[in-house]
């Protein structure tokens, strides 16, 4: 009796938390700040297998020339670095991203985007290298495309020799009557997958189909190792240790950090998005994203056009890219290797979807959601507390409930989410004995 007695004393504390306190934080909370912030070291990054030289450091210092270099679009203004921006949070700043012309979405940062599977909004990408290669042949990026860029590489004697190091050289491209400056393919079209409609007038892409098999293989082979460049330098763009995290690491060495590394404010924002705000549904996991795709509802007025479809557009594109991981170009393309797109489904709940983002660094990328609708998180959080509107395209997953948050629960979040910045703390504030 006496032990039942005292292990009920014992336990008592934390089955019933006190919201304001430091230390009330239920036994559920405490597994799920754990599992949002295991460890004060990054997460190990998920393998890249279908990229031989994804953590190749020659390969890391090759991608980060090119992700700066703006003379690989013809008009030599935009960089992928014009978009995505260590200056605004590798993103840009803009509601709608500006490159040749004016894009449909808003750029997410590409910190951390290593730990995910699927790239963009509507995941139609499979792996960093294959997204990288998009942006080039996209009119309004950078208006590009794969031989005028392996072109640039062979002109300039930095990125050459850079090139040679990783791959060795580049091949002879100068008879300009095999290799056009500017040929590519267009792009495979979901509705008529073997191209038969497929006669585009566009001079690039005549271009590309008088040259031969053979020829144009040689640069798709090239172009792949372009982005694989690429991707080992997204590699090793992962942020550090956040405030939140210091707060996690102090709570699983039994000490909790002050208010200055985590406020009061912070505490209840967390605690929110852990339990009533649902957040953590979506959010989970040391990115904060389940790497999936919701639609949320985002309303639109009425009239509007849809931009697309969300994810069912993305798996039909990402079906027929010969640069996914099941192609000739990817470095591991058995079954085996990539289970992911055997797994791809799409039907009406996932009209409308888009990818869950990462919510660290969160503070530094505004404006917010897809289209770049929400200037600030404010905005945002008032949109998941009243839930106006229905969206456009397919229906708002039926977990979501409007939670008509306080503006106080606001706040809170507001500060949860400021908490999320990857920067190193100020030593003085880290004088807390901290368990890794
Ligand atoms: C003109 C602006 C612009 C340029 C230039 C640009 N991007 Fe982007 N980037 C975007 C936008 C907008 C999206 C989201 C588009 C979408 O999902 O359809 C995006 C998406 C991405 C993503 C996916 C991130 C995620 O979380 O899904 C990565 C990675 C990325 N870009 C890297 C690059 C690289 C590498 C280059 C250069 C080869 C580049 N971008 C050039 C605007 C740009
Ligand atoms: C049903 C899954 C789901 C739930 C629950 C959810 N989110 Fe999201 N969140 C998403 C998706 C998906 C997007 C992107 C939607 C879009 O742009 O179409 C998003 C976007 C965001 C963004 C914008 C990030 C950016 O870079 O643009 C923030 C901030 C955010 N959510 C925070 C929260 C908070 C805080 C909660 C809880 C109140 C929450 N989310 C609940 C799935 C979810």
């Amino acid at each position: 009796m006496f032990v039942v007695k005292l292990a009920f004393c014992v336990a008592l504390p934390i089955a019933q938390p006190t919201p304001q306190s430091p230390d009330g934080w239920s036994e559920r909370e405490l597994k799920i700040i754990q599992s949002l912030s295991p460890s004060l070291q990054a997460a190990p990054l998920p393998a890249s297998k279908s990229n031989r030289v994804a953590d190749n450091d020659d390969a890391a210092e090759l991608g980060r020339l090119l992700f700066f270099e703006k003379s690989l679009s013809p008009n030599s203004k935009v960089s992928c670095a014009t978009c995505h921006d260590p200056k605004f949070g590798w993103s840009d700043g803009k509601a709608l991203s500006e490159g040749v012309g004016i894009m449909d979405f808003n750029a997410p940062t590409v910190l951390n985007a290593a730990y995910t599977q699927w790239q963009f909004w509507d995941g139609r990408a499979d792996s960093l290298w294959s997204q990288a290669l998009q942006p080039i042949e996209s009119a309004i990026e950078m208006n590009s495309s794969r031989t005028y860029v392996l072109h640039q590489i062979a002109a300039n004697e930095k990125l050459r020799q850079a090139w040679k190091l990783v791959f060795g050289d580049l091949p002879d491209l100068t008879d300009l009557a095999r290799f056009p400056i500017h040929a590519f393919p267009p792009k495979p079209n979901p509705e008529d997958p073997f191209g038969v409609n497929n006669q585009s007038s566009d001079p690039r892409h005549q271009a590309w189909s008088r040259m031969t098999a053979a020829d144009q293989e040689l640069i798709n082979v090239h172009f792949a190792n372009f982005g694989k460049a690429i991707e080992a330098f997204e590699r090793k763009l992962i942020t550090g240790p956040s405030k939140f995290d210091f707060f996690a690491a102090g709570l699983r060495g039994g000490k909790a950090v002050g208010d200055e590394v985590f406020s009061e404010s912070a505490q209840r924002g967390l605690k929110l998005f852990m339990g009533k705000g649902q957040c953590i549904n979506c959010h989970f996991g040391p990115n904060l994203s389940d790497g999936e795709f919701h639609n949320i509802g985002l309303p639109s007025p009425e009239g509007a056009e849809p931009i697309d479809q969300g994810r069912p557009d993305g798996i039909r594109e990402l079906r027929l890219n010969q640069f996914n991981g099941r192609g000739k170009f990817s470095d591991a393309p058995s079954w085996d290797d990539n289970q992911h797109l055997l797994y791809m489904f799409y039907n009406e709940h996932t009209y409308g979807a888009y990818k869950t983002p990462s919510l660290r660094n969160v503070s530094r990328t505004a404006p917010y959601a897809h289209d770049g609708r929400f200037a600030d998180l404010k905005q945002m959080l008032e949109f998941y507390s009243n839930l106006p509107g229905e969206p456009l395209v397919g229906h708002r997953e039926e977990t979501l409930l409007p939670l008509s948050f306080s503006q106080q629960n606001i706040t809170d979040l507001i500060s949860f989410l400021n908490s999320l910045e990857g920067e190193r703390i100020p030593a003085r504030l880290r004088a807390v004995n901290i368990a890794q």
